[in-house]
């Protein structure tokens, strides 16, 4: 069983959902309105949890009920929440996710203490850190924490994914120096490389772009078609599952998590666990709310079929 420490933000997530969006003035009724958990570092978290990796989670929320909310939202599912922090100092992070007729989602984000994560916090975790095969972190806390941890990680010889998501155009190369695996989508793989991810050939190439930045090991996950990965030299396209999506919402953070759940510390079964990531995401795409709709160990096994 991997341990798998997952470092990032924690979100209520408001989910509003109606038919079309209101035009400037206009008034509209919601066809509906619910709250879950989310934020994609509490999302991977237990993801990984439930797929069956011991996990911690390193992050921060606000002394406020979405505080408590969130941080029985990781217990419930059995992540470790000794290494989330309670600040006076901001409101816990939220976000409201708009999902209209159409299978994309859009999101609004209020960062709140996710914002405030520092580089001391992480340290103050460092032995959860070392104790872990696998240390996972995004981009919705400050990249000063995610460098400290990875770097911790690096030091004690554990490996590190990171998840560049939302995009970003500058993540330092200190960063990248010390990533052994990077999971963007075909989004964040345009804007950290500048090629648009079309076909296997461009993938390859967003591939080769990441790994002369110091990355060897890469996956490009492209929503309802799959996932491309990338080791050294060899690389391969797993088709998704083809499912009814309701709501996209965490589809990638599913895959995430379950992926560092399966994964070998060396890679070599990089290609069985991205076809294992995918049976997760196609679990999580057919139930509304991120957390809510992140799938089991079982049920990813009873799932083996679709
Ligand atoms: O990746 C999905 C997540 O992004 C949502 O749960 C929302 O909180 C945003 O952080
Ligand atoms: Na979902």
């Amino acid at each position: 069983m991997n341990k798998v420490t997952v470092l990032g933000s924690l979100n209520v997530d408001t989910i509003l959902r109606f038919k079309r969006f209101p035009k400037p003035g206009e008034t509209l009724p919601l066809a509906g309105k619910s709250i879950a958990g989310g934020g994609k570092g509490a999302n991977q978290a237990i993801a990984a949890a439930r797929a069956g990796a011991q996990t911690t989670f390193i992050g921060k929320v606000g002394q406020d009920q979405e505080g408590e909310f969130m941080t029985h939202q990781l217990t419930a599912s059995g992540v470790d929440d000794r290494y989330v922090l309670h600040s006076d100092a901001a409101n816990t992070g939220s976000a409201f996710i708009l999902l209209d007729n159409s299978s994309e989602n859009r999101i609004l984000i209020d960062g709140g203490t996710n914002q405030q994560v520092s580089p001391t916090d992480v340290e103050a975790a460092q032995e959860a850190i070392v104790d872990s095969d696998f240390l996972v972190a995004q981009f919705e806390t400050p990249v000063a924490a995610t460098v400290r941890g990875f770097e911790l990680a690096h030091a004690a010889g554990k490996r590190t994914i990171l998840n560049p998501a939302p995009a970003t155009k500058t993540v330092p190369r200190e960063l990248l120096a010390v990533t052994d695996l990077i999971i963007p989508n075909e989004t964040e793989t345009e804007t950290l490389t500048g090629v648009a991810v079309t076909d296997e050939y461009s993938m390859v190439q967003g591939a080769e772009k990441l790994q002369a930045l110091g990355v060897q090991n890469v996956i490009i996950t492209v929503g309802s078609k799959g996932a491309f990965w990338m080791r050294g030299p060899e690389h391969g396209f797993v088709p998704a599952y083809k499912v009814h999506a309701v709501d996209t919402t965490a589809a990638g953070d599913t895959f995430i998590g379950a992926l560092s759940a399966v994964l070998t510390p060396d890679f070599s079964n990089l290609a069985e666990a991205v076809r294992w990531a995918n049976r997760a995401s196609s679990l999580a795409v057919q139930h509304l709310g991120a957390q809510p709709s992140i799938p089991t160990k079982a049920e990813i096994d009873a799932a083996e079929r679709i």
